[in-house]
């Protein structure tokens, strides 16, 4: 059985991260496992940053946003000469095995390592839910519940000035955050990558809206689709609407993580290890349906990432 395992967080951080670390820590020491803790994602595997965790190393963490092992995005990975060194480093102080906390660029990392003789488990830490084959990752609740809370703040000044607001979320290439958020805010328009950007429809929609004798509205839409502030002025000229462009940001991946994160952290984390216990690698945890499995990381990533069935048209039914 695997002595001792590591555990790192590597990609943009997520809140919940330190829920997973936890999880995974305690589960560790309970089995007699030794377990390090690995900062900076892969450049720390590389530079050997290892502290090895005892009972008292994740108190205090689990509502705690950020990654308290602290995150990098470390291109060198892909390098196998770099993976080769980062095993030397592994090998020094006996670390058999590794828990990859990150996203789908961490996976393919962990899938490398894995290839290379180190058995990797991916667990899915990122807000933005583009994981294939998981209903949810780490994160996303938080994220989404942040931008919640920022479009309810906006909606008030929108609606006190008889404005247009756009809001741009994150998500990468995934809509999930700003179809969830614009729902759950009553947007009147939302704009992904999936549902397509189609200019003439939205000033149609909002237009309709107008004439509805709607005096405010709202437009989310996910980051790198078009530049929100030109959208901003051709949405006012073509619809009266005095319209202004925010973009929310960094602040989305921060804050406490919301308690469905935490579950699903915790739960992830151990299924983690029960996997690296089982002599497995090159697996991915997801939850799917609301159990939480291990699946093969190289199918996983050759999947598109379905959206949840029939959410776009039911946001066109409420148009
Ligand atoms: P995320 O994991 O959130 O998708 P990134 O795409 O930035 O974030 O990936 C995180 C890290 O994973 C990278 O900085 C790099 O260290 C490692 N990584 C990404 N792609 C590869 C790859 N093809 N081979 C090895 N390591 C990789
Ligand atoms: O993957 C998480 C994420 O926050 C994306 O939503 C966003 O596109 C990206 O990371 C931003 O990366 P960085 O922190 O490097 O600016």
């Amino acid at each position: 059985m695997v002595k001792c395992i590591g555990v790192l967080t590597s990609g943009g951080d997520a809140p919940g991260m330190n829920a997973a670390i936890r999880a995974v820590t305690r589960i560790c020491l309970n089995k007699g496992i030794k377990i390090y803790g690995v900062r900076l994602g892969y450049k720390g595997l590389h530079d050997g940053e290892f502290i090895e965790f005892d009972s008292h190393s994740t108190r205090n963490i689990i509502n705690i946003g950020g990654t308290f092992l602290k995150s990098a995005r470390f291109p060198e990975f892909k390098d196998p000469k770099v993976r080769e060194e980062a095993i030397e480093q592994m090998k020094k102080v006996g670390i058999e095995a590794l828990v990859v906390i990150g996203g789908d660029g961490s996976y393919t990392g962990a899938l490398k390592l894995t290839e290379m003789g180190v058995n990797c488990i991916g667990i899915p830490g990122t807000i933005d839910n583009d994981i294939p084959d998981t209903d949810y990752t780490i994160g996303f609740d938080t994220a989404l519940n942040t931008i919640v809370d920022a479009l309810d703040k906006l909606r008030d000044t929108s609606a006190s000035h008889q404005r247009c607001t756009i809001l741009e979320v994150m998500g990468r290439r995934c809509g999930d955050l700003a179809v969830h958020a614009g729902i759950a805010c009553g947007a009147e328009m939302i704009v992904t990558s999936e549902s397509g950007f189609d200019e003439e429809e939205i000033i149609a929609t909002l237009n309709k809206s107008k004439a509805a004798d709607k005096k405010h509205a709202i437009v989310v839409i996910t980051e790198h689709i078009t530049d929100v502030n030109e959208l901003a002025k051709r949405i006012e000229i073509a619809t009266g609407f005095e319209t202004r462009a925010n973009v929310l940001g960094h602040m989305q991946r921060g804050g406490r993580p919301t308690a469905q994160d935490r579950v699903l952290a915790t739960r992830m984390g151990i299924k983690a290890v029960e996997l690296l216990i089982e002599g497995k690698g090159g697996l991915c945890v997801s939850t799917v349906k609301g159990e939480i499995v291990g699946l093969p990381i190289q199918e996983v990533l050759g999947h598109r990432r379905v959206v949840n069935e029939g959410i776009y048209e039911d946001v066109i039914k409420l148009r």
